[in-house]
């Protein structure tokens, strides 16, 4: 099969290649983003591989179908970024990557807040400065306090059981309860008493209708003063305007983030010799009690090779049974 990847890095060239390894698809890699401008440069394909920061709406959507695709591979496990209604009235098939490795995204939400919590960040520039002052630098022990997981799924679940190990108590909120969970301790709670009671937030739901600013105002308001809120699910569950305004209350005792709302414009690129033009990101960069990451949970060489693979058998199960072995539809996820 013909697949044009889009938003393809140096990185997905390396695992795709070698996933690939037998030839049997043909693989073109564009740097670019994929929208309705560059969606002509699938002309020719038979599918297209697309990333979580890849435009698929109605239009790109009709475009790549006008093109003769019938096959969008997304190598990410959340599908936020798809028209699935236009994508089921056209008659292209969507495929996902449902798991690579929750253990990759779990444990960089820990290396995130072990980092802000014991501000390893500014210890590391600290030291290399000759600085070793160890002002600014108190955190506190995760042993003992409580840590609340919104959306206890793979993800999140194993991120529940590591904070377990730790020692810490966690309370949990998933309109699907997980029965493992609550055999180890997890003690699932309504929102409202997670954000009361706990000293570190984590989500790890997806984003829906229903999650999108899950975390804004209101809940900033009930959460306990100086908690740290983590997110590396995606960035718009944070209203990340409310978040600047609880930390300038210093309400919000820390933030790390994986994700950002508007990280279209910004993640997977360097853009280090250009003028910042978020000026909201450009707020949040001013925070010392703000640790950002670009969006790199998944980044490991097993969650990398786990992706290529499970892509390709997608499109391997596509071109076999005309049907990808993880579908995503409107009524049905695989
Ligand atoms: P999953 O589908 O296994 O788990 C999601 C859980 O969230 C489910 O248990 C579901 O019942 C729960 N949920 C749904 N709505 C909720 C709500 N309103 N409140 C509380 N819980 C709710 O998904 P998985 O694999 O654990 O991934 C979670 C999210 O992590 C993905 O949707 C994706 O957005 C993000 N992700 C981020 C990555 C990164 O590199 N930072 C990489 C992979 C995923």
């Amino acid at each position: 099969m013909h697949i044009v990847v889009y938003s393809a890095r140096s990185y997905d060239r390396r695992f795709f290649n070698a996933a690939n390894a037998d030839g049997r698809h043909s693989l073109t890699f564009l740097e670019s983003r994929l929208d309705v401008s560059t969606a002509a440069a699938a002309d020719g394909a038979e599918a297209i591989c697309a990333f979580v920061n890849d435009c698929l709406n109605a239009s790109v959507l009709l475009r790549l179908h006008q093109l003769g695709i019938r096959l969008v591979l997304l190598r990410s496990a959340g599908f936020n970024h798809v028209d699935l209604a236009s994508a089921a009235a056209l008659g292209v098939a969507i495929a996902r990557v449902p798991e690579y490795s929750p253990y990759a995204v779990a444990e960089h939400t820990i290396a995130l807040i072990l980092t802000l919590n014991r501000k390893i960040h500014r210890a590391y520039a600290r030291v290399r400065e000759g600085n070793f002052a160890l002002e600014g630098l108190l955190g506190f022990d995760l042993h003992g306090s409580t840590i609340g997981v919104v959306g206890t799924g793979k993800i999140g679940g194993r991120f529940a059981r590591l904070m377990a190990a730790f020692g810490c108590r966690v309370l949990a909120n998933d309109p699907l309860p997980n029965p493992e969970l609550r055999a180890i301790g997890v003690d699932y709670v309504d929102l409202q008493e997670l954000l009361c009671a706990s000293d570190v937030v984590s989500l790890h739901c997806p984003l829906t209708p229903d999650t999108r600013h899950l975390i804004g105002s209101a809940a900033f308001a009930v959460m306990k003063p100086g908690a740290m809120l983590v997110n590396t699910s995606r960035g718009a569950v944070i209203d990340t305007r409310a978040a600047i305004a609880a930390l300038k209350r210093g309400r919000l005792g820390g933030l790390a983030l994986d994700v950002y709302e508007e990280e279209g414009d910004l993640f997977f690129r360097d853009l280090s010799e250009d003028v910042l033009q978020d000026d909201v990101f450009a707020r949040l960069l001013t925070f010392p009690n703000v640790l950002i990451t670009g969006h790199q949970g998944f980044f490991t060489v097993q969650a990398m090779t786990a992706i290529a693979t499970t892509t390709l058998a997608n499109a391997d199960a596509y071109a076999r049974d005309g049907r990808p072995t993880h579908p995503v539809s409107l009524e049905r996820v695989a």
